[in-house]
């Protein structure tokens, strides 16, 4: 696997003092920041748009290289996520993670024909090339009960610029922190890892230093945690445990 990038969650940061508690974690040893962006739409719960983003932004330098230290990893948790694109890379986003769910019609086939509808007018592959066009980084987001198979053919796209950066395997049916990761997720991040040694493939939800073995045996490498490094008494110790259980 590729070697271990920790990304904590900012949804458990005291918003009041965000951007303080960014920078904070950044200083505690996190490589990016997990931006977590919902709409009380896609999930039953709200969070905060882009001139927060921007506000972060503006006191953490951006990466250097893509997908480098200080990377903001926005996992959109959003209906429509084509809309969104251009608000989201003029406030500092590196990394669009898009949820597969938001692009696809309930029921529809999921094959390479099979998507784009009038209420989801954007397939994963159009809106990844849309992604790269304002030179973000594409990630594609499921939800527990999606099947990873649908991210094959994604994957294998024929242009190889129209095809994901990064894979997200929620862990947690996505909307809140604090909740139990589900060990029954890794044979999806098995499956991910056999296929693509180098992809980075992302977990989140429920990673603490109890669960981190587990989902780094199965092959994941980038590591969202939240509750788990806000709620440490030295969230430095928690952030390089998960870092070693990764790069061991
Ligand atoms: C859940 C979010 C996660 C969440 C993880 O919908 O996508 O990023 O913040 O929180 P913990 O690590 O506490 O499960
Ligand atoms: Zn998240």
């Amino acid at each position: 696997a590729p070697p271990a990038v920790i990304a904590p969650s900012i949804l458990s940061a005291d918003f009041g003092v965000l951007a303080d508690e960014c920078l904070n974690t950044m200083k505690h040893g996190a490589d990016w920041l997990h931006i977590d962006i919902m709409d009380g739409h896609f999930v039953p719960n709200m969070t905060f748009g882009p001139p927060v983003v921007a506000k972060i932004r503006e006191r953490i330098d951006k990466p250097q290289d893509p997908m480098g230290k200080g990377t903001f990893d926005c996992h959109m948790m959003i209906s429509e996520p084509h809309k969104w694109v251009s608000n989201f890379h003029k406030a500092g986003c590196d990394l669009y993670c898009f949820h597969y769910e938001a692009t696809i019609a309930p029921g529809s086939d999921t094959n390479s024909s099979g998507y784009g509808t009038a209420f989801y007018p954007t397939s994963p592959s159009e809106l990844i090339r849309f992604i790269h066009s304002y030179d973000m980084k594409a990630g594609i987001a499921i939800k527990p009960k999606t099947p990873v198979d649908v991210l094959w053919d994604i994957l294998e796209h024929p242009n190889v610029d129209d095809r994901p950066d990064m894979v997200l395997v929620m862990t947690v049916e996505p909307g809140f922190g604090g909740q139990s990761f589900m060990p029954e997720m890794m044979p999806k991040v098995k499956a991910l890892r056999e296929r693509y040694p180098g992809l980075p493939i992302e977990v989140d939800g429920g990673l603490s230093e109890k669960t981190i073995d587990v989902a780094a045996d199965a092959g994941a490498n980038v590591i969202v945690a939240g509750s788990a490094v806000f709620g440490a008494s030295d969230p430095a110790a928690v952030i390089s445990h998960l870092r070693d259980a990764v790069d061991k």
